[in-house]
């Protein structure tokens, strides 16, 4: 009953490791798309089977309003139990992770189809080793797949999928879509997640492909659709430009005032919540190195860029600070050709970072208030809200993060950084809201992964790395070595 011996089969079954993870990622499991349904809920019994077949009970779960037919309006939700060994006194771990993918456009920047995964070494002009090509690669299939794959070691080692330790597992098909079914589902299931000690997700990045990671907090989100409606007509821009409100332009003059002069947000009350961040954190980041212009470069960025609220450092306004960013912006004529028109309406999509305490409904709230006072005159404004989520920061030196700190540690010989993120995961709001369950983060991307975007990958190195610190995890929760 050794970590060594799950470790020892990790390395001797590659290659079936891999081509499981293939499988997968062949089913186009697109949740935000409603043409993608079945190939959603595909993805979802493909990982319930696997959990089965490890020893799991595993259940699809249906989510969302549920129809005549049975089935939820929702995608619905991997839920997995395992029976613990008799006398583990270890936490009782909930594994979270999401099965769904971003949408795939623009198509035309793919090498190859996303769903058809190409396994190649870096080319050249490219950095670092063999990879896997695919959406979902590593956001959060392949990610999901290295606990699974820890399991399947434990599993053919000692007979049981976790060592015994006591786990739950939810994987769900809504992440990226806003998880809005999800806050039913854990209120639903409030008694049997209520019983679990501490959630654990692999869905964020290392500092770099040797320098593996914890993340301890990830930021809220706040995510917002705007129409500003002028005339109740589409006009002739000669016979009316300079006459009326062109809504194009009043969205864009408005839009404009959502920062000010040092890029702080102008929205009144946006920083309430914000709880400032200490010297300590500061200093702690400081030691990271992160190298802002390097990372620029990488996006095509000359060092210049590195613009944001004044004041912080580029990995302070990632980490720990709330932004106010435009994802979208449409209206009027957007053919080929010329077309002189004004436009009846123009619309943009804003959505807000959130740290500390600030509340999305709350920031939601906040923004359409300041919209409405700065309507352009004589329009009218059509506001709506898509999904939100709270941030999250986890205690540093709990048991278990010390656990998966030491697990880290045995799968790549070094000890992980303490790092934040940006980006956001709303079940982990959810779960401290509902529960009061702490998240520890363990992910193992890489920033170059091209994550939501065309060719996205996951590197081997990083996935056997993170089924390694998996399978180190289990040992360390049923201490043995
Ligand atoms: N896995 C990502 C979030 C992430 C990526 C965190 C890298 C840390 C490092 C997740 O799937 C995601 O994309 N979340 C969305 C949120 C959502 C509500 C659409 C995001 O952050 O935009
Ligand atoms: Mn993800
Ligand atoms: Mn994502």
């Amino acid at each position: 009953m050794t970590t060594s011996a799950a470790l020892d089969w990790l390395k001797s079954n590659e290659k079936p490791s891999i081509d499981r993870w293939v499988d997968w990622l062949k089913i186009p499991s697109i949740s935000t798309d409603p043409a993608y349904r079945d190939q959603c809920r595909a993805a979802g019994e493909w990982c319930r089977a696997q959990l089965e077949s490890l020893g799991f009970d595993a259940k699809l779960v249906e989510a969302g309003d549920i129809g005549p037919d049975g089935k939820g309006s929702g995608h619905p939700v991997v839920l997995a139990t395992i029976e613990p060994a008799a006398g583990y006194k270890g936490p009782h771990v909930l594994f979270y992770g999401h099965y769904d993918v971003q949408p795939v456009d623009p198509i035309d920047l793919w090498e190859s189809p996303p769903f058809e995964p190409v396994i190649r070494d870096a080319k050249a002009g490219e950095t670092g080793g063999k990879r896997v090509v695919a959406r979902g690669a590593v956001d959060d299939k392949g990610q999901v797949m290295t606990f699974l794959e820890a399991c399947r070691a434990w599993k053919e080692a000692t007979g049981h999928a976790t060592g015994g330790a006591r786990y739950t597992v939810m994987i769900e098909g809504e992440e990226e879509s806003g998880s809005v079914s999800l806050p039913k589902f854990v209120k639903d299931h409030a008694k049997q997640l209520g019983e679990c000690d501490v959630c654990l997700i692999s869905d964020t990045g290392m500092l770099g492909r040797t320098q593996p990671a914890i993340t301890y907090g990830v930021r809220g989100l706040a995510y917002t659709e705007i129409t500003l409606h002028s005339a109740n007509q589409d006009l002739h821009s000669g016979l009316w430009g300079g006459r009326c409100p062109n809504p194009i332009t009043e969205l864009a003059r408005t839009l404009s005032l959502l920062h000010d002069k040092k890029r702080r947000v102008t929205i009144p009350g946006f920083y309430k919540d914000v709880v400032p961040l200490t010297k300590k954190e500061r200093d702690n980041w400081k030691k990271l190195k992160f190298n802002a212009a390097a990372a620029l470069k990488k996006i095509g960025l000359p060092k210049q860029a590195d613009i944001g609220e004044a004041g912080f450092t580029a990995m302070e306004r990632e980490w720990g600070r709330p932004t106010a960013e435009i994802n979208g912006i449409w209206g009027g004529y957007t053919g080929k050709g010329a077309k002189t028109v004004i436009p009846a309406h123009a619309s943009a999509k804003v959505s807000f970072r959130l740290v500390a305490k600030q509340d999305p409904r709350k920031i939601t709230k906040m923004f359409f208030a300041w919209c409405k006072k700065h309507t352009p005159p004589g329009c009218r404004w059509e506001l709506s809200d898509h999904h939100g989520g709270f941030g999250v920061t986890t205690p540093i030196d709990s048991p278990p993060m010390q656990a998966a700190s030491r697990a880290l540690k045995t799968a790549s010989g070094k000890a992980p950084a303490l790092i934040k993120s940006g980006g956001s995961i709303p079940v982990a709001g959810m779960l401290k809201d509902v529960l009061g369950l702490d998240t520890i983060f363990m992910g193992f991307g890489l920033d170059d992964d091209r994550v939501h975007s065309p060719n996205e990958k996951f590197e081997i190195d990083c996935f056997q790395m993170g089924c390694r610190a998996h399978a180190a995890f289990l040992g360390e929760l049923t201490s043995t070595k």
